[in-house]
C-alpha cells in the first residue's frame, strides 16, 4: 500500500453515499446563495465599488444555483427512502418539493441576472432583491425540513 493510500485510509476506508454527497453539497449551494445576498447588498452601501460587487455576486448566484441542481440531483437519486410508505418517506417528499420550488425561484433569478445583467437600474434592482428574498425563505424552509428529516 502506497504511503498516500496509507495517509488516505488512516481513518478508515472512505465510503459516500450519494445522500451523504447530498447533504455535503446542499451547505456550499447555500453559502454561495446567501453570499450573492450580501454582495448585492454591499453593491448598494458602497456605490464606488458597485459594478465589483455585482460581478461578484453574478457568479456567486450562478455557482450557487449549479450546485443547487447537483445538490436536488444528488438526494433525488440518493433518497433511501424513495418507493416507501412510511413517516420518513412522507416527510422526504415535502423536502423534495419545496426543494422545487427553491430551484424554481433560483432558476428564475439566475436568468433574470444573466438577461439583464449591467442593465438594470435601482427599481429593477430592489424588485429583484424583493424577489431572492423569497427564495432566500423557500432554501432556509427547505433546509430545515431536510435537517428534521429524523425527528
Ligand atoms: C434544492 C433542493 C434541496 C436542498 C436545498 C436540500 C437541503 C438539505 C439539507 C440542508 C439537509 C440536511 C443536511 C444535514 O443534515 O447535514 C438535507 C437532508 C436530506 N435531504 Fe435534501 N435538499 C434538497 C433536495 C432533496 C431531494 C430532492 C431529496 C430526495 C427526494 C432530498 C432528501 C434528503 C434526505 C433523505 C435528507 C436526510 C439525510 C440524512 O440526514 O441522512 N433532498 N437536505
Amino acid at each position: 500500500m502506497s504511503l498516500f493510500q496509507q495517509l488516505f485510509e488512516l481513518f478508515g476506508r472512505p465510503e459516500w453515499s450519494l445522500i451523504e454527497a447530498h447533504q455535503a453539497s446542499t451547505h456550499l449551494s447555500i453559502g454561495l446563495l446567501l453570499g450573492a445576498v450580501g454582495f448585492d447588498a454591499a453593491a448598494l452601501l458602497f456605490s464606488p465599488k458597485r459594478a465589483i460587487w455585482r460581478e461578484a455576486a453574478f457568479w456567486m448566484q450562478l455557482a450557487g444555483f449549479g450546485l443547487l441542481l447537483v445538490t436536488f440531483g444528488l438526494g433525488y437519486f440518493g433518497n433511501p427512502f424513495a418507493g416507501k410508505q412510511s413517516e420518513l418517506a412522507q416527510k422526504t417528499e415535502w423536502h423534495k418539493n419545496f426543494g422545487l420550488v427553491t430551484l424554481g425561484v433560483f432558476g428564475l433569478l439566475c436568468a433574470w441576472r444573466v438577461a439583464r445583467f449591467r442593465k438594470w437600474g435601482r427599481i429593477e434592482g430592489s424588485v429583484f432583491a424583493f424577489v431572492n428574498a423569497f427564495g432566500l425563505a423557500a432554501i432556509t424552509l427547505t433546509g430545515w425540513m431536510g435537517g428534521h428529516i429524523y425527528d
